[in-house]
């Protein structure tokens, strides 16, 4: 059995009458280590996907098993222990809490966990050692989202989950930032999934699985990644 394996799981919203279907069917598995690029246009159902794998939504139908244990059955305390400590979410916006320091943003997460990483340290990890006493307000677009993923990454989290998390930063901080999210997967094994509209970032997944209008219409494998610094958009 993969580490990650979704099966015929459907999320389905309801408004005003109508049903829009975000999640139609999807099924694809992830092993564990990799780092998958989860590509589509807006309206997808990226974010649909992604909260569901974080335990922050639940599907309507079929299993949604992380190492073992299918989430989609699990009770509200089950969930929140989940979330807790198997799961780094970093979001497109950040989600700091903007009176508490980059160091106090970090330490939300690592006090919640047993094992965690110094949170000074995982700053040190995303260039950030000089502005661990700085506010969100502080920083840059960039250095928020680094700190973003110090957070995320602090609990050493089984698995890491990230939304578009380059889509409000410019070019060149967009790379560091990938860069950051590859090495955390590669040195320190979390199992990574990053959702992006960019089919230019394709090449640095192990895994690569495409959304369409609710559906998932291709999964590759890639054997021989790409290195960050080589691809371009
Ligand atoms: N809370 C909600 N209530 C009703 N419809 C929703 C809700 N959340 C999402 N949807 C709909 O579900 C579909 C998938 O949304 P989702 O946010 O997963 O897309 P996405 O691929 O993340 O898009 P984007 O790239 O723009 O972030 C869209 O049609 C959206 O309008
Ligand atoms: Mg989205």
């Amino acid at each position: 059995m993969a580490y990650i394996d979704v099966e015929h799981m459907y999320r389905r919203y309801h408004t005003g009458g109508t049903e829009i279907i975000a999640n139609n069917d999807v099924t694809f598995s992830v092993e564990r280590g990799e780092l998958v690029i989860i590509l589509g246009a807006s309206g997808a159902g990226k974010s649909t996907l992604l909260n569901i794998l974080g335990g922050m939504d639940s599907p309507d139908e079929g299993r949604v098993v992380v190492d073992g244990r299918d989430i989609a059955r699990m009770s509200r305390r089950e969930l929140t222990a989940y979330r807790r400590t198997d799961v780094g979410f970093v979001f497109q916006f950040y989600n700091l809490v903007g009176n508490l320091t980059a160091k106090e943003n970090v330490e939300l997460a690592s006090e919640i966990v047993r094992d965690a990483q110094d949170p000074a340290e995982v700053l040190r990890l995303v260039g950030l050692s000089h502005r661990i006493n700085n506010f969100p307000a502080q920083l840059s677009g960039g250095e928020q989202q680094r700190v973003a993923i110090a957070r995320a990454v602090a609990k050493n989290p089984k698995i890491l989950l990230c939304d578009e998390p380059t889509g409000a930063l410019d070019y060149a901080t967009g790379k560091q930032v990938l860069q950051i999210l590859q090495d955390m997967c590669r040195v320190h094994g979390a199992t990574t999934l990053i959702v992006t509209h960019n089919a230019a970032l394709a090449p640095i997944g192990d895994r690569v699985i495409r959304m369409r209008d609710a559906h998932v219409v291709g999964i590759e494998r890639n054997p021989s990644p790409a290195d960050i610094a080589s691809i371009e958009w």
